[in-house]
This record gives structure tokens, sequence and C-alpha cells, in this order.
């Protein structure tokens, strides 16, 4: 049983070539037209659905290895002509308008596939190193990252909103009765997951309401949070760098079939970047380092739409030169500027900077952010107040900090991200079933 993706036909012949989901593959079934009645026969269009049944054999034409003799054929779902997804070659702006029926189509099934294959390797590579899955939860009072792009969650009647007198929202009569939102980020609950199991890690949607329309932003995407008790930086950089070696490597071998379908359709070099990746070790690269490369290569000629000042954010034009033309590998970024990053990262001795490491990509840009996690109560509050946080909904954090405090460090890994990479598709919105960005919320 499968969909039809064509079939063409000549002198009392048909040959149908038809696909269940489960491989890249069709298979071919043949059949003569005297055998079937003319109605059946005419059913058989892209897309409808059949059951066959026939004899398997060897196949005498070149392009298949063996194909199936049909006795009888039955149409299970008829697909008429106004099906979306006749036409080959469409463009993936056109697939996105039917993004329900896209995955239908050989490139889709072909990464979403993949998905699934990551999804397995992420949780093997955890499984098997002694982490544990831990459920961080969707509704949540606390902004992870502090950047404020939270999407509230409410059952208040919005028509008819009760102030106080200050013009305020109460809240005191919502649902949680306290103002909530979807998480940006596992981390702060996976932090205390951490310093009870020792390593644990999170998989689950994550939210952000950034106005960012780019190929690489959705407002729902999947996130994979490791956080690990007694872990320093170079611990950190470590595991992240085995673990995506870990994804690349068990896509190569477990995806061969899909793989070299989007090598040959969508990206030539698709299969030969990922060869490469396992081969380089990653440049591990101070912040301050990177951007003397950058000013160097502005005083070279390199020109950029972004500035890049000691303490600006570096954008992605800039990580991909570093990654791209400069080293040509890919790098993990370390020690970033206090000002460019989250409350709750290790400050060095220097007083200036923080341990982040974020590991950058070719094509993709930024695809890890992590860091080591200020352990000390101290430090950690005086961060707090330097940035004006409200503490009341932290409390509970707070107290990893307060007993028992640990070194520790984690990361985010983005998964559409790494499913980007990993198929060589260009936009994100072409690696998730049902893209949310903004304006966009159909299917
Ligand atoms: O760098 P981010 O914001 O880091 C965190 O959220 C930390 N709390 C992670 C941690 O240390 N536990 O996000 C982590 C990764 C990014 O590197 C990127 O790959 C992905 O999540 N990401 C997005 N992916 C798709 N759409 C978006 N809007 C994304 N924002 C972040
Ligand atoms: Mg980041």
């Amino acid at each position: 049983m499968g969909w039809v993706r064509s079939k063409r036909g000549s002198k009392g012949i048909f040959f149908i070539a038809l696909n269940d989901g489960s491989t890249i593959k069709n298979v071919q079934i043949v059949g003569e037209d005297q055998n079937f009645d003319e109605e059946t026969v005419k059913l058989i269009t892209t897309g409808a659905c059949l059951k066959v049944v026939g004899t398997l054999v060897e196949s005498p034409a070149a392009g298949q290895a063996s194909e199936i003799q049909a006795k009888e054929i039955e149409v299970l779902g008829a697909c008429d002509n106004t099906y979306p997804l006749q036409k080959k070659g469409a463009s993936w702006e056109y697939l996105r308008t039917v993004a329900h029926m896209r995955p239908r189509t050989n490139t889709f099934g072909a990464v979403l596939r993949i998905r699934h294959n990551m999804a397995m390797a992420i949780h093997t590579y955890f499984h098997e190193h002694g982490f544990y899955y831990f459920h961080t939860p969707l509704i949540t009072a606390s902004d992870c990252e502090g950047a404020g792009n939270m999407f509230q969650v409410t059952t208040k009647n919005l028509y008819d909103l009760k102030k106080d007198d200050q013009g305020k929202i109460d809240y005191s009569d919502d649902f949680f009765g306290q103002q909530v939102a979807l998480t940006v980020s596992g981390q702060l609950e996976g932090e205390l997951g951490a310093t009870a199991l020792g390593q644990i890690y999170t998989f689950g949607p994550t939210f952000r309401a950034e106005n960012s329309n780019t190929p690489r932003h959705l407002a729902e995407f999947w996130m994979i949070e490791p956080e690990m008790a007694f872990y320093d930086k170079t611990d950190l950089m470590d595991l992240e760098e085995d673990f995506i070696k870990y994804c690349v490597r068990w896509a190569l071998d477990n995806c061969r079939d899909d793989l070299e379908f989007l090598n040959k359709m969508v990206d030539k070099t698709l299969l030969e970047r990922l060869e490469g990746v396992l081969k380089e070790s990653f440049v591990r690269l101070p912040y301050t380092e990177g951007i003397e490369i950058l000013q160097e290569a502005i005083k070279n000629g390199k020109k950029f739409e972004f500035p890049c000042q000691w303490g600006d954010d570096l954008a992605s034009e800039h990580e991909r030169y570093l990654v791209e033309e400069h080293f040509k590998k890919p790098v993990i970024m370390t020690d970033y500027p206090k000002e460019i990053k989250a409350f709750y990262m290790k400050l060095n001795e220097d007083g200036k900077t923080m341990q982040g490491t974020d590991v950058l990509f070719p094509q993709i840009g930024e695809i890890i952010g992590g860091s080591v996690r200020e352990e000390s109560y101290d430090k950690l509050m005086a961060e707090i107040n330097r940035r004006g946080m409200e503490t009341e909904k932290l409390e509970w954090y707070l107290d990893t900090r307060r007993w028992g405090s640990c070194p520790h460090a984690g990361f985010g890994l983005g998964f559409e991200r790494l499913i980007l990479f990993v198929t060589g598709m260009q936009n994100i919105r072409d690696v998730i079933p049902f893209p949310r960005t903004p304006k966009n919320c159909e299917f």
C-alpha cells in the first residue's frame, strides 16, 4: 500500500512508482491494462493511494533491482487534479503554502525521516552517557534568557480586563493567579535537575516571540538542553563537540539513502560537508580574539553590514565569516562580554567576560548556545541586582546556590538548526512539519 508518485505507460503496460513513506525509494509496480478494468486504471493518478497485490520479481530493466507484477489493484483513495503536488520542481515558497501536504514530497519525506533519526541519536547519545531525560515545564513564570520575548498564557477574558489603581492588569483571578508564559528555555529548571541527578537533558518545544523573520528563526522550535554538575568550561566544550559529531555520524550511518537524495537534489556539497565536520577539530576561540580577526579582515577590505567592535553582539555575517572564510571549520566561541549574555553565566576573573561557549557552524551560524553557570550565590545575586532583575519569581532557582551549590555547566542545541545542517536545507521553515513564524500559524 502506498501513494502514487508517478505513472507512465505504453503499449498496454503501465508502470507506477509507489511510495509508502518508509524510504525515499519507490517500488515499481508493473501492470497490463488488459488485466484491470478501465475505471481502476484511470484512477491511478499522481497522489492516489493504492493497495496492490502481486509478485515481487527481479526487474528486467535498469533503474530498480526489483518490481512488483500487479495481479490486483484497489484504489483506496483517489486523487483528482486539484492535488497541489502534481508538478515536480515546485518552489519551497509554494510548498510552504501547502505545508500540510508537503510531507508527501520526496524532499520533505527525506527531511522528516532524518529529523526522526536525529531525535533517536540524541536520546541514545545521552542515555549511553549517563544522562537522564528530564521534563521541564512549558508554562512558566520566569524568562530564562531575560530577553522578554515570551508568549503570554492566560484564560482571562481579554475584552474585559480588570486593572488595579495603577492601571496594571490584576492576574490574581487568572488561571495560575499570576502572569505566566510559554517557556523560552528549560535551562533554569534543568539546573535543578542536574544538581540532583548529576547529568540531565531536556528535549522539548521552546517558544520565542522574537520578531525575526530570518531563515534561522522559528517562534516555536525544539531545543535540547543538557546540564551537567561538576563540568568546567573544557568539559563543556568537549561535550558540545562530541555530541554534535555523534549526531552527524548517526545521520551518515543511518540515513544514507535520504542524504544521498538530498545531496543530489538540494545541495551537492552536503555529504562532503558532513564528512568534513567529523574530521575537523573545532576551533576554540575567545570572543576577544574573534573580534581581532574581524577587525583585521575589515582593515583588509572586508565589508560587514553590522559593526563588530569589542562589546558588540556578533551578527550571523560575522559568525559565518569566521567559520566559513577564516577558519573553514566549526568554531566554539568563548568568553563573551557580560553585557551581551544572560545573567546566569559564570563571570571570569577579569570581571568583564563570561564563560559562554557558543558553537558556530558553517551555513548555520550559532547552532549551540552554552555556558558554565555562576555557582556562587553572592556573585549571581550581584549580577541579578546589577541588571535590576526581580528575584521574586527566581527564589526557587536561587535555592540551587543556597543549598549545596556546585560547579555546573550546560548548553542548548536548536534542534531545527541541527536538521538544517544535516539536510542542507536553506530555510528553517522547511525542516519542521508545521512551522510557526511571525504572522504564520496555519495548519
Ligand atoms: O542561545 P540560546 O538562546 O540559549 C539558551 O536558551 C540557553 N538557555 C541554553 C542553555 O544553556 N541551556 O538558544 C540555544 C539555541 C541556539 O543556539 C539556537 O540553536 C537555538 O537554540 N535557537 C533557535 N532556533 C530556532 N529559532 C529560534 N528563534 C531560536 N532561538 C534559539
Ligand atoms: Mg544564543
